[in-house]
């Protein structure tokens, strides 16, 4: 069979699932309490994938190319049958790349049990050390603490560990070095984000953004660095090496250094829905396809032609969009996580 590429030549090779559309944190960047509240919709059980209709539609996207898949939510371990569908993607299907995306509150207690079920790799939010500026940006005023023995719960059983921040002007922007000093002591790659326009909801301001250059300039003032190259093709991350020897850090630059050129990644939504970029507006039902009966030749005729027909680079086409000021429906981050 020849690969499968979308409408810009554009292979299919990461699958994004979302267990849970729930999250113990209200980041406001992402699920602001305002927004999430008592009386907001989370999916229901009936709606969710099951971990078996899981395992089914990933078997459906190994074929289309599919090698590294990552779970996230929400937040993916509110769902406790996490470690038995990572048993499942690894010991059924023998997925080569399994990561997960947390926020690291409940990793102390589930290291061990994901490390022991094949999970490979994690990668964990922490977007500042201080308890008044994490407190703000989870929304809950949660402590830091319990996140960083999460990390160390993670890195004690094995499980290589990446750590996420998402910078914002005026918020956490001071504290970047901190950060820097704190990870490099302990060997993990710290990778600064660039706050997003996802979803309708974030308050996102271009004011707010940190271009990931000038990130790079202020940790080079204190730690010089030089840029090293993708670790695969496709990477978000741009990466740079300490000149010291103290380990690297990534930049996620998708405002002001767009990488949807080479985007592979297809998202699945906890109800089973297919979104072919994180800005869309519209899913595919995957899961409805499944329940209704279809082979998994069906299943992976159907996600091929998903795939075939897409024509996704928003963060390519955002200075025009919000320059025209046009106004798109887009789905919320902690649906299709991220
Ligand atoms: P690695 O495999 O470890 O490189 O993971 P990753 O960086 O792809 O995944 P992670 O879940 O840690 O995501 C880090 C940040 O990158 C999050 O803010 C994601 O929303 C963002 N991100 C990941 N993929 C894409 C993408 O395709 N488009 C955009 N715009 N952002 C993305
Ligand atoms: N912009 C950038 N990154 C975001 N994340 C959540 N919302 C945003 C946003 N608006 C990050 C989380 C997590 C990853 C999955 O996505 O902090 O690290
Ligand atoms: Fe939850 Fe992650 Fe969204 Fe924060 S960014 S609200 S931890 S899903
Ligand atoms: Fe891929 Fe869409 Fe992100 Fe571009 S904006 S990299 S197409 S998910």
């Amino acid at each position: 069979m020849s690969q499968l590429v979308d409408q810009f030549n554009r292979p299919l090779r990461d699958l994004r699932i979302s267990v849970t559309d729930r999250c113990n944190f209200r980041c406001p960047y992402c699920m602001p309490k305002e927004v999430f509240g008592p009386a907001h919709a989370f999916l229901r059980d009936p709606q969710l994938m099951s971990q078996a209709e899981i395992t089914r539609i990933v078997r459906a996207f190994q074929q289309l190319g599919v090698t590294k898949v990552r779970l996230t939510g929400g937040e993916p371990l509110l769902r406790a049958d996490v470690p038995d569908l990572v048993r499942s993607l690894k010991q059924e299907l023998r997925v080569p790349d399994l990561a997960l995306t947390t926020n690291g509150w409940l990793l102390e207690k589930y290291a061990p049990s994901l490390r022991e079920a094949g999970l490979d790799r994690v990668n964990v939010s922490v977007d500042s050390l201080q308890d008044e500026t994490a407190g703000r940006m989870n929304g809950l005023g949660f402590k830091v603490d319990r996140v960083l023995r999460g990390i160390d719960a993670a890195a004690a059983v094995g499980l290589p560990v990446k750590i996420n921040c998402v910078v914002q002007r005026g918020v956490n922007d001071g504290e970047l070095l901190e950060l820097c000093d704190y990870f490099r002591a302990r060997g993990h790659t710290l990778r600064f984000i660039e706050f997003m326009d996802v979803g309708n909801t974030n308050h996102w301001s271009a004011d707010r953004v940190v271009p990931a250059q000038e990130v790079v300039s202020r940790i080079a003032a204190r730690w010089p660095l030089e840029p090293c190259g993708p670790a695969y093709r496709g990477e978000v991350a741009s990466r740079y090496r300490y000149r010291d020897g103290g380990g690297e850090i990534g930049l996620i630059g998708s405002v002001t250094e767009p990488f949807c050129r080479d985007c592979h990644r297809a998202r699945l939504s906890a109800d089973g829905k297919l979104f072919t970029c994180l800005f869309a507006s519209l899913g595919w039902d995957v899961l409805g396809c499944l329940r209704t009966g279809a082979t998994e030749a069906e299943l992976g005729r159907y996600l091929a032609r998903i795939w075939f027909g897409r024509m996704d680079r928003y963060s390519d086409e955002r200075a025009e969009v919000l320059a025209a000021g046009e106004a798109r429906e887009k789905i919320e981050m902690s649906y299709i996580g991220g």
